[in-house]
């Protein structure tokens, strides 16, 4: 990986970008775009980046979401504590003590997520996991009055995980928040890149999706206004090579390569377009792994209901504990994935398209 692409990394991971407030993404990933990539919005916030490579050519849509799982503000107590409400899907187990910017009307208000000390706990409750309800954010406000008039913090103002990025010793293996799915925006901006001054036999739509975490509403909205072809899902995938998961729990590991997903909550991968593929890390002999998710869905559902079918896979780079307050990624498997997906479309010409629709 080279430096360009790590900065862009750490540019998209740490911006603040919770579901419905996706405007700071929006604005990384125009800074990235290789010039001449042509721009279109939908009416909810997403970007839609066009690379043609022949007029008239199958449309190729690559959708990553923008938003990150977050928080939003839904009551500010007499004593100034922020009580919120979250945005995506959260497990309670790993919110105590963490660092939060509330993005309030007057700027970036930094936060503690907090809850009653251990040590006033009874016995019954000290075993149990406490619950969001019962939690809320410190910014250190004397009342009420502090919290809304002089920090400007209102209720329905957007609350992201502060996590700044960094590598482990090893320094291929990154850490950073909002993996989910900022990788999979890098991922779309990476495969642009390399299709610059090349032609393809195809018009490669990347696509920054809002809302993805609570429902996948701009992957819908995105579908009507790029009308694909085909659906390459960019994604953070699930590693689950860490103790206490049993290897028929999940097949995903880091440097493993890309994750190629057979199916998930809300899609099961086109057959004919998950073989082609497979075929094409084959051929080009790129590593890759299967993964199956049971619960869950990604932008790929809307898309691949669109009209009257949009032959679509769900393809992830391995994220380790994805849905926290950081995850970790192998930057070779980032490499392989956009090789992947350079590779696939290279490759999806108006006939091969046709074979797999099957018309
Ligand atoms: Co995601």
């Amino acid at each position: 990986m080279n430096k360009t692409t790590l900065a862009m990394l750490k540019e998209l991971t740490e911006a603040h970008g919770v579901s419905g407030f996706e405007e700071e993404i929006q604005s990384v990933i125009k800074k990235h775009l290789p010039s001449g990539t042509k721009i279109e919005y939908d009416r909810l916030g997403s970007i839609v980046c066009k690379k043609e490579g022949v007029k008239g050519g199958p449309r190729i849509m690559i959708p990553g979401h923008m938003d990150e799982i977050g928080f939003m503000v839904k009551f500010i107590t007499d004593q100034g504590f922020i009580k919120f409400s979250q945005l995506g899907g959260w497990p309670d187990q790993v919110l105590l003590s963490q660092r939060v910017v509330i993005r309030g009307s007057k700027g970036d208000v930094p936060g503690l997520i907090g809850s009653k000390p251990p040590h006033f706990l009874t016995a019954e409750e000290q075993a149990k996991v406490v619950k969001k309800e019962d939690m809320f954010i410190d910014v250190g406000a004397k009342d009420k009055k502090e919290a809304t008039e002089q920090m400007g913090i209102r209720v329905g103002d957007p609350i992201a995980p502060e996590s700044p990025f960094g590598t482990l010793k090893n320094w291929q293996l990154l850490v950073a928040k909002a993996w989910d799915d900022r990788v999979g925006c890098a991922l779309f901006i990476e495969v642009l890149k390399a299709l610059q001054g090349r032609r393809h036999p195809n018009a490669v739509y990347g696509v920054g999706t809002v809302q993805e975490e609570v429902g996948t509403r701009g992957g819908q909205t995105c579908a009507n206004v790029v009308e694909p072809d085909i659906c390459l899902v960019a994604e953070s995938g699930i590693a689950m090579d860490v103790p206490g998961i049993k290897p028929e729990e999940s097949q995903g590991k880091l440097g493993g390569g890309p994750m190629i997903y057979v199916l998930d909550g809300g899609m099961i991968a086109h057959r004919r377009l998950r073989e082609f593929v497979v075929g094409v890390a084959e051929k080009k002999k790129i590593p890759h792994q299967f993964g199956l998710l049971e619960r869950g869905a990604t932008d790929g559902r809307p898309v691949h209901l669109h009209a009257r079918g949009v032959p679509s896979i769900f393809i992830g780079v391995p994220v380790r504990y994805i849905h926290c307050h950081a995850g970790i990624i192998d930057a070779g498997d980032f490499d392989h994935t956009v090789s992947l997906m350079v590779e696939t479309v290279m490759r999806l010409d108006a006939k091969a398209v046709r074979s797999i629709g099957g018309e």
